[in-house]
């Protein structure tokens, strides 16, 4: 894949429809098994689990891995289920040797840590990976928001690029210490000029329009469902809304790259969802652009639009 070049963390398989995703992460690979399993079902669980070790096992031997770790993903898209809790996701991998944690990985030559033997996720999605590249291509001098930012890979990539200011907001302690690790990996040390905010995304908008803050480029990456402070956010409905409360924030000639990944949302929906949001906020639209997905993501469930404002 000459398109990965400097980057050693990718998707090999990407059969979701068929229950299968193998990604590798530089030394080390994981194997998603996506079944209709009941977690509350000891012996649901551990069958997908011993079915998945065996698949594990033959991939593992044959693409050299150091090690093979497993996660179930149950089809409930819409439940809140702690795979971790439910035994569906080993925290030891299934095959060969366990790598030292957190694993460096490469990505267009930015670096990441990376944890494989932590519930479902890894501390980066590979399929924003295009994305990335295009904030760290396109962010040189700018103010960046990023909100949901998890382990900060978009802010990361945009501080690479040269950004004057990136600002990530998520709910999540865990996210933020690897985020900053994150930053220091690249040699990023300037805490006041890379800011992490940890705290509800939906409270701090507003707070942040109110004191006058401004961004050139503003990131929306939200899951598809989420409580903090006991408030609700589904995407798939409350999309038009965030959109808007981002726009106070965003600086005239502005640009949002807003993303979703929701099975139940095509991008037909979110371009209409996008444009709800952009009439609440009575902002004028200058392109909007549908972002390709990377190569190695072919069914690509995720989908990205950039917008820019006048
Ligand atoms: C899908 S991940 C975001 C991925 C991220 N944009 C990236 O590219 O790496 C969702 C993140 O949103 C955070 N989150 C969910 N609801 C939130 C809220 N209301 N305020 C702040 N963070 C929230 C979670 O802690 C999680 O880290």
């Amino acid at each position: 894949m000459a398109a990965l070049a400097d980057t050693n963390a990718y998707r090999l398989l990407d059969d979701e429809a068929g229950g299968l995703t193998l990604d590798r992460y530089a030394t080390d690979w994981v194997l998603s098994l996506l079944v209709a399993v009941d977690p509350r079902d000891a012996r649901q669980a551990a069958a997908a689990v011993q079915l998945g070790t065996r698949v594990a096992a033959h991939l593992g031997e044959r693409l050299q891995a150091r090690s093979v770790f497993l996660k179930v993903r149950p089809r409930q898209a819409n439940t809140l289920v702690d795979a971790k809790l439910a035994g569906l996701t080993p925290p030891r991998p299934v095959f060969g040797q366990a790598p030292t944690t957190p694993l460096t990985i490469r990505e267009n030559a930015v670096q990441f840590g990376v944890r494989l033997d932590d519930g479902l996720g890894t501390g980066l999605y590979l399929d924003q990976r295009d994305n990335r590249r295009w904030l760290r291509d396109n962010a040189r001098g700018l103010r960046v928001l990023n909100t949901f930012a998890y382990t900060c890979g978009f802010s990361v990539a945009a501080a690479v690029g040269g950004a004057r200011l990136t600002v990530s907001i998520d709910a999540a302690q865990a996210a933020l210490t690897q985020a900053r690790a994150n930053f220091a990996l690249n040699g990023l040390d300037d805490a006041k000029q890379h800011d992490l905010i940890r705290g509800d995304v939906l409270a701090w908008l507003p707070k942040m329009a109110r004191r006058g803050d401004q961004f050139d480029i503003v990131v929306l990456d939200p899951p598809s469902y989420a409580q903090v402070d006991g408030v609700r956010f589904q995407a798939a409905r409350d999309y038009p809304q965030l959109l808007a409360t981002a726009l106070a924030v965003l600086a005239p000639g502005g640009r949002v790259l807003a993303c979703i990944n929701h099975a139940g949302v095509d991008a037909r929906r979110f371009d209409q969802l996008l444009s709800d949001g952009v009439r609440l906020a009575r902002r004028t639209v200058r392109s909007a652009r549908a972002m390709p997905q990377p190569v190695d993501f072919p069914a690509g469930r995720m989908k990205a639009v950039l917008l820019e404002f006048a």
